[in-house]
């Protein structure tokens, strides 16, 4: 795990990828260079969308941390403080929770830490970026929706580009900014260009016909932004 979040990273999402071969939809892409694994967890009450918990997350820690990769695990779910510990102990190398969810922060921040695990804060599209003005030191990510989260496959909102270069000019330089959702080939570079170095993509990597294709493609657009 170490530094990875300080490199420029495509983060296959498997919230598109078929959920009774997890291992091998995570393998395929830890295979053709991924190194960061996006978990999207949705309790049916923050977002209207019900997915996985931290069982599922224990099942796939082992495969993908076996073959090198990290699992960056995003919290849509109300209350998160009251699993950072399960997330932890299942194998989450980076807890992500939403800004919008949490009453107490901070404490949830520390927490995150104090369980070993990297600490992220979401925010949605709706959220400004200086609601994070008292914990942008005590962060390690700040992911930046680009579309109303819940479900894959949504159109990138455009005014999202314009948030990610204030966010990469309003944190400190350490604290990685991660983009989620609507992330294709046709805006991979653009985004980085803007400011993030770690972009989710769900459907563009598993709902192409070749998914390895699409992860090396969308990679190697990364990796030449300028
Ligand atoms: C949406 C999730 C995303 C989702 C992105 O609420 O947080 O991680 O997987 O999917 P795409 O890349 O298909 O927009
Ligand atoms: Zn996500």
């Amino acid at each position: 795990m170490s530094d990875v979040l300080n490199e420029r990273l495509v983060a296959p999402s498997i919230l598109s990828a078929d959920f009774g071969r997890l291992e091998a939809e995570t393998g395929t892409v830890i295979e053709a260079g991924a190194r960061l694994i996006h978990v999207d967890v949705m309790d049916g009450h923050f977002v209207p969308n019900i997915t996985i918990g931290a069982l599922v997350v224990k099942a796939i820690a082992p495969p993908v941390h076996e073959r090198g990769a990290a699992l960056d695990v995003h919290l849509m779910i109300e209350d998160p403080q009251r699993y950072i510990e399960a997330f932890a102990a299942a194998g989450a190398d980076v807890l992500t929770v939403h800004q919008e969810a949490c009453v107490h922060l901070h404490r949830t921040l520390a927490q995150i830490r104090e369980a070993g695990v990297k600490a992220g804060v979401a925010l949605n599209p709706a959220t400004p970026l200086e609601s994070l003005a008292e914990v942008r030191e005590l962060v390690d990510l700040v992911l930046i929706m680009s579309v109303d989260p819940g479900f894959g496959g949504q159109r990138f909102i455009e005014g999202s580009l314009d948030k990610l270069r204030r966010t990469r000019a309003y944190l400190p330089a350490a604290v990685a900014v991660e983009v989620d959702g609507g992330v294709s080939l046709s805006n991979a570079a653009t985004l980085v260009t803007a400011g993030a170095n770690v972009l989710v993509a769900g459907n563009s990597v598993y709902g192409a016909i070749d998914p390895t294709r699409a992860f090396r493609e969308l990679a190697a657009a990364v990796a030449a932004a300028r």
